[in-house]
């Protein structure tokens, strides 16, 4: 069992996978994982499209590389398509907050914990915001009115080398009182 900060350093983006498709058994842990996520008044804002038919995959693929930016994602074996739901929020809470006013964090804290569960069972993710939205609605048949949060592509990295991370340094993020 990987130890959990260990795990946070393995975790990077994978844009090379190998040709190893992904059992649905892993795929459905990773979205086990996530389901136990917290969010505001425990309103889950979320529901996810799982695609692991390599066809459709390979559509969602090119959904992703369409606007010059991923074009690296195509040998993913699979994606999580990450959709915003309406969260129902405590009355009392209501009264102050918008319904989505804490959706988008919480659906931050759902993708990364898809992420990380992939991680520890050896496979590679690549979050991705950056898709031709319109197309991907019409190959999955996502209701217009529901926002595409995030794709998530899933597969075995080609390359199991951990790059070192660029982050911000330890002072410039905190400040103890
Ligand atoms: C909201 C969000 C959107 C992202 N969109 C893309 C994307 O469209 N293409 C891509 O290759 N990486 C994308 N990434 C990955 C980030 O570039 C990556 O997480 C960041 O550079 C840190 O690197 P690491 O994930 O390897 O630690 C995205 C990450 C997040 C959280």
């Amino acid at each position: 069992m990987t130890d959990f900060f260990e795990l946070t350093k393995i975790r990077q983006s994978c844009r090379d996978y190998s040709d190893q498709p992904v059992e649905r058994e892993k795929l459905v842990k990773c979205l086990e994982a996530a389901r136990l996520t917290p969010s505001g008044c425990n309103s889950q804002p979320w529901s996810v499209v799982a695609v692991d038919d390599p066809k459709i995959a390979a559509e969602v693929a090119k959904t992703t590389a369409q606007l010059g930016v991923n074009e690296y994602i195509a040998k993913a074996k699979a994606f999580f398509i990450i959709l915003e739901e309406r969260a129902k929020l405590m009355p009392a809470v209501a009264r102050i907050l918008d319904s989505q006013y804490w959706a988008k964090g919480d659906l931050g804290a759902f993708t990364y914990a898809l992420t990380l569960q992939a991680q520890e069972l050896g496979l590679g993710t690549c979050i991705l915001g950056v898709f031709d939205r319109p197309k991907l609605r019409e190959i999955l048949k996502i209701d217009n009115e529901k926002p595409i949060f995030m794709v998530v592509a899933v597969g075995y990295p080609a390359d199991p080398k951990i790059r070192n991370k660029q982050r911000k340094n330890f002072d410039e993020l905190v400040r103890f009182v």
